[in-house]
């Protein structure tokens, strides 16, 4: 059989996961119950690797994907491909797409809120002083209404529009660095062009990126970005650890340019534990966890997915592997 067999509706389709570091079936297997024409095995069950034609993954080994030269369509667990596309094993003209989910995109952006209110309120101060049992009014006379404090947003997609309409109805001014211009929503200005995210960050007093990682993204959050960034200005990362020059940020916290950081996403994950941020007193460490998406929602994604390919077309979530989102 060669991948470009044709399928007709309702024949099951085969398909393995593939995953480096932990058995995607434990998650995802029951949920894949409720599509009976969809059959994903462990790698180690595969009856045949020829009829194998689609991959489910999360950071697959470099290797993984020699054993099966039929496969067409590559879906990622995750809103983020950087896992797959940086892969080197993956077939030249496989399909790559991700998971497109709104439930991930409010997680999301209940997760960006609380962290700006944490920085706009200051809140690592009265945890800390709770712990000194101390009635320590620090911002009664400095608090600036969020009226005053603009917030940016490096990552316009549904993510970053999910956070950015949430962060406005706070009343925070948002701008969002958006590789095209267009519509934004009420309280949202965009801000494109080659230079959208060194404008955003010169004028964010809090700086949220949800970028994707890309050849271009990498390494953006730098310490000429924090040095272009208003005094004291608030780092929330929830994009890809390697969006971070890790000793840049710890240098801009110790000269007061950066006034406190919130990190879901590490150049190394698990953090190791002798890492300056987990005790840094001015980050706040999260483990990966800003947001999730359902065993649910990656199962529809995929049947979604596999649907545009039986009917021989290009799924809508399929990433463009040039731009790399
Ligand atoms: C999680 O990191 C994702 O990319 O969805």
């Amino acid at each position: 059989m060669t991948g470009a067999a044709p399928k007709a509706p309702g024949e099951v389709i085969e398909g393995v996961y593939l995953c480096s570091s932990f058995d995607l079936s434990d998650f995802y297997g029951a949920a894949l119950e409720a599509y009976p024409d969809i059959r994903v095995y462990r790698p180690e069950e595969v009856p045949d690797p020829a009829r194998i034609r689609f991959a489910l993954v999360w950071r697959p080994a470099p290797d993984a994907f020699d054993a099966y030269p039929n496969i067409e369509l590559v879906q990622a667990n995750a809103a983020g491909v950087d896992g797959v596309l940086g892969n080197p094993g993956l077939p030249r003209n496989v399909t790559v797409t991700r998971v497109h989910d709104e439930e991930q995109a409010a997680i999301m952006a209940g997760f960006a809120a609380w962290h700006v209110v944490w920085h706009h309120r200051q809140m690592g101060h009265y945890i800390d002083a709770q712990r000194r049992s101390a009635w320590d009014r620090q911002t009664i006379k400095t608090l600036r209404p969020p009226s005053q404090v603009t917030v940016g947003l490096l990552g316009y997609g549904l993510m970053g529009r999910a956070i950015a309409r949430t962060v406005a109805s706070m009343g925070f001014p948002v701008l969002a660095a958006s590789r095209t211009g267009g519509d934004a929503a009420k309280g949202v200005t965009r801000i494109s062009g080659d230079d959208a995210v060194q404008r955003v960050a010169a004028r964010s007093d809090i700086l949220i990126n949800i970028m994707p990682l890309t050849p271009v993204t990498r390494d953006i959050l730098n310490a000429a970005l924090f040095d272009r960034m208003p005094r004291g200005a608030a780092l929330i990362q929830l994009g890809r650890g390697k969006h971070l020059v890790d000793d840049d940020l710890l240098t801009a916290l110790d000269s007061g340019q950066i006034g406190g950081a919130s990190l879901d996403v590490f150049q190394q994950e698990p953090l190791p534990p002798d890492h300056p941020f987990w005790r840094h007193p001015r980050i706040l460490v999260t483990p990966h966890e800003a947001s999730v998406t359902s065993a649910a929602a990656v199962s529809r994604e995929l049947a979604r997915s596999l649907r545009a390919m039986r009917a021989g077309q290009r799924p809508e979530q399929a990433v463009d592997r040039t731009t790399g989102y």
